[in-house]
């Protein structure tokens, strides 16, 4: 009898294992809009990379790059729905989920990415990576693309250049009073729907960073671009609580070294990526690239700057504060 019982129990035990060993990895589908060789692209496929080196037959990353899987505009929605486990949208984008993170869409707001960097490691830079976790979203920390141009089929050199003119934008108020406040007419619209919208002239502009604009060609159907460096176009790498919290113990902390590696690999590249890009849309011949004098800037940023006190109640002066700070 206590025999078969050790048998029973020994059988159990090896049935429970092998059923272990054969169990399907876990899939983490990383969605996300833009083109390979961007910044976001190659952190993207160093993290698939880490992780099933690291993981190996426990963790499978399936990477969707271009849009393929979710547009930007509903790629949260179907993360809650457990339809995708990690995305990096730009931080204009979670304007539905907090009115916080529309602090990286004031304008004028950094002078360049090393304010951008030094306020997201601040300590009120990090408490903003919890600003949507009440919507069950966990922010796994900031990614870099660069700063933003204004791209247009004319020379767009002064604010009263773009008076009436149509400009694309993130689903973000802030951005559309950016450019309603030099009287242009901004129109929310998702990532992958720009270039035809340029084409065919449906919109006269559009903002975005030089490794956006050159790997999706928008440089080809704008004669103009002009180097204003007026505002930042950054990522959260976000995730939803329920897949997070479920993940096993010993797995979670892979994943996130993992991530933050990966992260740092983007980082690294972008501003690298930035100017590399820029170079090679100048050297198409395709776009114009304008600089601007120093009197042209401070009059865009006298024309953009009352925005801040627009938004100021939603995101808070003390964290406009801290982020102007990082200027010093
Ligand atoms: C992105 O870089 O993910 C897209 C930015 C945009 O929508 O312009």
């Amino acid at each position: 009898m206590k025999n078969l019982k050790h048998m029973l129990v020994t059988a159990i035990a090896s049935l429970t294992l092998a059923t272990a060993s054969w169990a399907a990895p876990i899939e983490i589908k990383f969605s996300h809009v833009v083109a390979e060789n961007t910044p976001k692209g190659q952190m993207a496929l160093k993290f698939k990379e880490l992780v099933e080196e690291r993981l190996p037959g426990k963790v499978e990353v399936k990477v969707f790059p271009n849009s393929q899987l979710f547009g930007d505009n509903k790629v949260l929605e179907a993360m809650l729905l457990g339809d995708v486990q990690i995305a990096a949208p730009s931080l204009s984008k979670f304007d539905a989920y907090t009115k916080s993170l529309q602090i990286f869409d004031l304008p004028f707001l950094f002078d360049d990415m090393t304010a951008v960097e030094k306020f997201q490691q601040s300590p009120k830079g990090q408490e903003l990576l919890g600003a949507i976790e009440k919507k069950g979203l966990v922010g796994l920390g900031y990614l870099h693309n660069g700063m933003k141009q204004i791209s247009a089929n004319k020379p767009i050199i002064t604010p009263e250049d773009a008076n009436g003119q149509k400009f694309r934008i993130q689903t973000s108020d802030v951005l559309a009073a950016q450019f309603e406040a030099v009287g242009a007419i901004p129109v929310k619209k998702p990532f992958s729907e720009v270039f035809t919208l340029l084409q065919t002239k449906a919109i006269d502009g559009q903002e975005n960073t030089w490794s956006n604009m050159y790997s999706k060609k928008f440089f080809e159907v704008q004669s103009h671009i002009t180097e204003t460096n007026h505002g930042v176009l950054d990522y959260l790498v976000v995730t939803s609580k329920e897949f997070w919290m479920t993940l096993p113990e010993d797995i979670r902390p892979i994943i996130k070294k993992s991530l933050d590696e990966a992260i740092l690999v983007g980082n690294r590249i972008a501003q690298k990526k930035a100017d590399d890009d820029r170079q090679a849309i100048i050297d198409s011949g395709r776009s114009q690239v304008i600089s601007i004098s120093k009197e042209a800037r401070l009059k865009w940023i006298a024309a953009m700057k009352p925005v801040w006190e627009q938004f100021s109640h939603e995101i808070g002066a003390d964290m406009i504060g801290a982020a102007v700070e990082a200027n010093n």
